[in-house]
């Protein structure tokens, strides 16, 4: 595969979207093909799931079945939309992925990160981020930064601390895929170090870094 896939994880309201945003147009003004795409979500069916997963309607939802709703929007994902832009040597910038379920699923749900993980890889044919950009912010500031709230949104703040710690615990374990960045910090200053960490990446490796 010769494209390259940008991941952005982080807790609720840290500005994944004015960030995946400000990338996006930079990355097309320089002429490249940017595929901007969020999970759960990103197909119909995965759109579906969506609706699902998140509706207050089902709290209390089984946590297993939980986990497995995510990573059948993912594997749907890879397959339709993520998998064969990276096959045309497109830019995937995608809001969300398989650290989200290791972080909410995995650790603060507590059914084990090595499992979660290792479901989402067989749910997408083994297939990681390039980079996985971490948008840390405290959840207390975070959740405060709107009103509305979904089933996961509304779960309590020590839920939201452990998503936090275990996305920073990820980063930690593998530096070179990952960049963190303070979400507090100006929105042009954190999108010019993932812009210039991106570039430097491609500019490092023109074959793309996916196996
Ligand atoms: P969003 O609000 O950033 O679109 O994310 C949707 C919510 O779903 C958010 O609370 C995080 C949660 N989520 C998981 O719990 N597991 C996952 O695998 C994904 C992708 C999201």
């Amino acid at each position: 595969m010769s494209g390259y896939f940008i991941v952005f994880e982080g807790g609720e309201g840290a500005g994944k979207s004015t960030q995946e945003r400000l990338l996006a147009e930079a990355l097309t003004g320089r002429g490249v093909t940017v595929v901007r795409t969020r999970e759960p979500g990103g197909t119909p069916a995965g759109e579906e799931i969506r609706r699902v997963v998140l509706s207050p309607e089902f709290a209390g939802l089984d946590p297993r079945a939980e986990a497995l709703l995510f990573a059948a929007a993912r594997g749907e994902h890879v397959a339709r939309v993520i998998r064969p832009a990276l096959e045309r040597g497109d830019i995937v910038i995608c809001d969300r992925y398989l650290d989200s379920s290791v972080a909410y699923q995995g650790f603060a749900r507590g059914l084990g990160p090595v499992r979660v993980r290792d479901l989402s890889l067989w749910a997408t044919g083994d297939l990681l981020p390039d980079l996985t950009v971490v948008l840390d912010i405290d959840p207390a500031e975070g959740l405060g930064r709107f009103d509305q709230r979904d089933r996961l949104e509304a779960e309590p703040l020590e839920y939201h601390q452990q998503v936090r710690s275990a996305f920073l615990t990820l980063a930690e374990e593998d530096p070179r895929r990952y960049l963190v960045l303070d979400a507090r910090a100006d929105v042009s200053v954190i999108a010019a170090a993932i812009l210039a960490r991106v570039v430097a990446d491609l500019d490092g490796d023109d074959d793309g870094a996916q196996g």
